[in-house]
């Protein structure tokens, strides 16, 4: 039995065909254009991500039984606005998670309605690239298409609307909206009054591993699969990859190295940081997490190597990085797309702080690594601050590739790293999603007990450790410090 995992990105969707032991026997990628269209924006067509997936779908299922596939599940870019009319037209592109365009709608909901209110209805704030300022922004800037709405929906609902006609979500990607109360599991009509729209435009709820439907006739028939074919919704693609690093029990914890950087812990209870510097969201096994996202980690040593040193050769880089000495008194801030989590701040910017004559570009790499680090170690600690106690971290995502690095995010966080035998990432929890929704495995949790392995274990150096807590202290200083006088977007 096969199950399928669509996980649509942002530059490409990734599909995956895994069989009932959890192995991976296909994997295809395909890419779609990312639009900019002024400053700040980024949009995608949502008919490119339905042609992509279904031409990657077909793809994928060239040299497989196509009988045995029982289910397809997905996960997504979250936070995406797609809006249809009442004859289920696109209005306008989607305006993605990385769109910075609703700064003002933004600060109306924090400022104007309050982030106690935003908390208490949902468990969050605003952050622009959260979907209700997004269709604020609409409603402020687009009235006749905020006229038009019939359907509002997250990037990944819009492909299984598509292929099996149910219009719906799931918890866990629904938290990222800012319109669902997180805890109680429900559309927050306190939201939904302040966004102007009735509970009618919106999808059904589900838990993440639910079958939803089944395939349409119509795909059904151009796939070459069978109509019974069930549709599980998935969820969005931080939970996903939660999924898939077997992050599915109380204070279990991964932190991703990706492009941007996350911290996501699971907890079996609902709880929220009370300054919601953390997001507070349902996890795709039924649970909740909580969840720390810095916009620049990988992305940050990407820049340094490829744009500032116009090299490829990480290898060399990182190794000049690792014999440079801690301390060096050389720090770096790594927010080059302003941050998100904890300061929740667009205007904030990267910073190398304390250069002076002695140091070498060894010196430079390192601050930009150890700067990754200690960002995410700022969600870590107020993880911890709630009385979260973290045993292992689970590291994912391409920046993990290095030793060093993840040595160095072991001895920062003093918690034991493990990396992961299997990272195929997102689209794999979508996978499993599927494989569990379609009864192959009884629970989310049984699944990953079964498939999921570690490989490598990274576990702190005390002497490094003491070191760097001496640097995140001046690390800490940093910002405070300088955030009055970064330059205002608005
Ligand atoms: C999570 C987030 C990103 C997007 C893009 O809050 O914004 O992970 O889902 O992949």
């Amino acid at each position: 039995m096969y199950s399928i995992g669509v996980d649509l990105g942002t530059s490409s969707v990734k599909i995956l065909v895994m069989d009932s032991n959890g192995q991976i026997v296909k994997a295809i990628t395909k890419e779609y254009p990312l639009n900019f269209p002024k400053p700040l924006w980024s949009e995608q067509n949502p008919n490119d991500w339905l042609d992509q997936s279904l031409a990657g779908i077909e793809e994928a299922l060239d040299t497989i039984d196509k009988s045995s596939v029982v289910s397809i599940g997905f996960s997504g870019q979250m936070h995406g606005l797609v809006m249809l009319d009442d004859s289920d037209k696109i209005i306008r592109p989607a305006i993605l998670w990385s769109d910075q365009r609703s700064t003002v709608e933004t600060n109306y909901l924090n400022n104007t309605i309050g982030m106690e209110k935003l908390n208490a209805y949902t468990g969050n704030i605003a952050f622009p690239g959260f979907t209700a300022p997004k269709l604020l922004w609409v409603k402020n800037n687009e009235p006749d298409n905020f006229s038009k709405i019939a359907k509002v929906m997250l990037p990944k609902d819009f492909l299984a609307y598509k292929l099996s006609g149910v219009f719906a979500t799931d918890y866990a990607d629904a938290s990222g909206t800012l319109y669902l109360d997180v805890e109680k599991k429900i559309w927050s009509q306190e939201m939904l009054g302040i966004l102007g729209i009735g509970e009618e435009v919106l999808p059904e709820l589900h838990e993440s591993y639910d079958v939803i439907g089944t395939l349409t006739q119509e795909y059904a028939k151009r796939l070459g699969l069978n109509e019974s074919v069930k549709i599980v919704i998935g969820s969005g693609d931080q939970a996903c990859a939660a999924i898939g690093g077997g992050v599915v029990s109380h204070g279990k914890c991964s932190i991703s190295l990706g492009t941007s950087g996350v911290v996501f812990i699971h907890s079996d209870e609902f709880i929220k940081d009370p300054q919601s510097r953390l997001h507070a969201f349902c996890h795709a096994n039924g649970a909740y997490h909580l969840m720390g996202c810095m916009l620049s980690a990988a992305g940050a040593s990407k820049w340094w190597v490829e744009n500032i040193q116009k090299s490829i050769d990480y290898d060399l880089l990182f190794g000049e990085a690792e014999e440079a000495r801690i301390i060096n008194q050389l720090y770096f801030m790594p927010y080059l797309m302003g941050e998100r989590s904890p300061h929740n701040d667009p205007d904030a910017r990267g910073v190398f702080w304390g250069l002076n004559m002695s140091h070498t570009r060894g010196d430079m790499t390192r601050a930009v690594l150890e700067g990754v680090a200690f960002g995410l170690r700022d969600s870590f600690e107020i993880v911890k601050g709630l009385g979260q106690n973290i045993e292992e971290i689970i590291i994912n995502g391409g920046g993990s590739k290095s030793d060093f690095w993840c040595q160095m995010i072991a001895d920062v966080m003093h918690t034991k790293v493990v990396k992961l035998e299997n990272d195929a990432g997102p689209a794999y929890g979508a996978a499993i999603l599927a494989a569990v929704g379609a009864g192959v495995f009884q629970s989310v949790t049984e699944a990953c007990g079964k498939i999921i392995k570690t490989t490598e274990e990274y576990v702190p150096n005390s002497q490094n450790e003491m070191l760097y807590d001496q640097k995140y202290e001046t690390f800490s200083k940093l910002y405070p410090s300088l955030k009055d006088l970064f330059p205002q977007i608005l």
